[in-house]
């Protein structure tokens, strides 16, 4: 049987229009602009879910950019990190000596950033900043260091704009808050 699912009908209350999500994207290219100028930076893309933010956040860049993409498990059908960080898809280019712009769609508890932070270290990065459209520091069990951060929500689950819950929603052109009724069962 199909699953329900109403893409606007499913959120409960928008919290990031598409306006204001491009607002928050071009004040954190301009702290990036301004301090990566002269330099070139290659973004690493976690996939899926910064497909859109990655998208818009390199286009208002003025500094040379490269493109690279890494996977990490997902959370699956759960709207809880399992804490373990599995590789799905590994870099494809040599960032040895290079500084990094990892880009993420939101900080939860911190497991993810901060284990590929270290992987990229490990690969020889020059340096790693962390870009990420949101966080949720309420929910942080691990500190890691995010210089960008777009804006900070309470401790809500959030789709659209390539926030998932179990691989849908992600084609919404706002950030909004799940109704609990769609995960709690
Ligand atoms: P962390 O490892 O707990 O920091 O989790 C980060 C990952 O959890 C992100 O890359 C997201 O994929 C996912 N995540 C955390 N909170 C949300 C949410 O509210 N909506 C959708 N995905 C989320
Ligand atoms: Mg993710």
């Amino acid at each position: 049987m199909q699953e329900m699912f109403n893409l606007h009908e499913d959120v409960q209350e928008i919290m990031f229009t598409k306006q204001e999500i491009n607002s928050i994207i071009y004040t954190m290219a301009d702290k990036i602009n301004t301090d990566f100028a002269g330099k070139e930076i290659i973004a690493v893309v976690i996939l899926k879910g910064s497909l859109m933010f990655a998208s818009d956040l390199i286009r208002a860049l003025s500094v040379n950019v490269k493109l690279d993409f890494i996977q990490v498990s997902s959370y699956g059908a759960s709207t809880v990190s399992s804490g373990n960080v599995i590789l799905k898809k590994d870099l494809d280019e040599d960032i040895s000596g290079k500084n990094v712009l990892l880009i993420e769609d939101i900080i939860d508890s911190g497991n993810t950033l901060s284990h590929l932070r270290e992987h990229l270290i490990n690969r020889g990065a020059k340096s790693v900043k962390i870009a990420s459209l949101l966080s949720k520091p309420s929910r942080r069990e691990i500190d890691v260091q995010v210089e960008y951060i777009g804006a900070e929500i309470p401790d809500k689950f959030v789709v659209g704009y390539g926030l998932d819950y179990n691989e849908k929603y992600r084609q919404l052109d706002y950030i909004g808050i799940l109704k609990p009724s769609v995960y709690e069962k």
